[in-house]
């Protein structure tokens, strides 16, 4: 069996180290400098050949610097013989995987073919926006769930009274029918739609049998926030006792945190595949369990 190593990319140091030390493999020594116009650099003298090197780097904002960073080490030790597994807990530009509105480029392909490129020769990463995304790369790729790890974390630690589900987006409701599945409540069921242009969101008119109610939404990511208030202010206005929000990875851009405040979200629960005060959930076990499934 080859040896692991690991590689704790700048974007995610802590679960790096914690992946390295669930599987017990030693961590790379490396260096990722960024200079003062913004150019990155990567070295590492590490002896790599032959080697399996895991390299954990999330691509959460500025997405680009993380995303080049992690092709810049790929690279460096691909060439130096290094058989290289890149696990990107959040895949930046995973929502851009077709064309929406036409002359777009499917950003999330050329995503795929720069890691092809660089020597990376899996990637595992945590509940990719859509399953769609997986086909664009030539090379196997895997999506883990933090979904039972976020039920097991609602269940025991929010003190839920008469809890239901909500979904902000048809898109999202394979993932949130698990959520209200594995939890054992109802999924209530909203519909989205975003300008493309503005990026806006509106929510169609739907009764939810909600009042009285303790509500999760689940979403897959928080960006703006905007997808989560309008989820908020919806369920809000129709009665219901505490809203709290349940999502993979917590982006919080812009205002999201205060516009998530004021639209009545009175808690939220990510996990660690973005680093941040919200991270209640570590999704290194999971990732791990699926790490150890995948042949040298
Ligand atoms: C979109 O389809 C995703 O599932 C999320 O709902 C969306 O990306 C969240 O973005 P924002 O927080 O900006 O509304």
């Amino acid at each position: 069996m080859a040896e692991k190593l690991v590689l704790a990319g700048p974007a995610s140091r802590d679960l790096g180290r914690a992946i390295a030390e669930r599987l017990g493999a030693p961590l790379l020594k490396s260096e990722f400098k960024v200079f003062p116009d913004g150019e990155s650099k990567f070295s590492s003298d590490a002896r790599v050949a032959g080697k399996n090197v895991i390299i954990v780097q999330s691509t959460y904002p500025p997405a680009d610097m993380h995303l080049f960073q992690l092709l810049l080490a790929s690279h460096h030790l691909s060439q130096e013989g290094a058989k290289i597994t890149a696990v990107v807990p959040y895949l930046a530009y995973a929502r851009q995987d077709k064309e929406f509105l036409p002359g777009e480029a499917v950003t999330l392909g050329v995503v795929a073919h720069l890691m092809r490129s660089v020597g990376v020769r899996r990637l595992v990463t945590v509940d990719i926006h859509s399953a769609v995304g997986l086909s664009l790369f030539s090379f196997p790729v895997y999506s883990v769930s933090a979904i039972p790890a976020l039920v097991e974390y609602s269940r025991s630690e929010l003190g839920l009274r008469d809890p239901v589900v909500v979904s902000p987006d048809l898109g999202g409701s394979t993932r949130t029918d698990a959520f209200a599945q594995l939890y054992g409540t109802a999924l209530l069921q909203l519909s989205k739609t975003r300008d493309r242009v503005t990026g806006g969101v509106k929510l169609r008119d739907a009764k939810l049998e909600v009042r009285g109610k303790d509500v999760l939404i689940v979403d897959d990511i928080v960006s703006t926030g905007g997808t989560i208030c309008a989820a908020a202010e919806a369920v809000r206005a129709q009665g219901a006792r505490r809203v709290v929000a349940v999502c993979i990875h917590g982006l919080f851009v812009e205002d999201a945190l205060r516009n998530l405040q004021d639209a009545g979200v009175e808690t939220i629960v990510v996990t660690n595949t973005v680093p941040g005060e919200f991270c209640k959930v570590d999704v290194s076990e999971a990732i791990v369990s699926h790490l150890k499934t995948l042949d040298d």
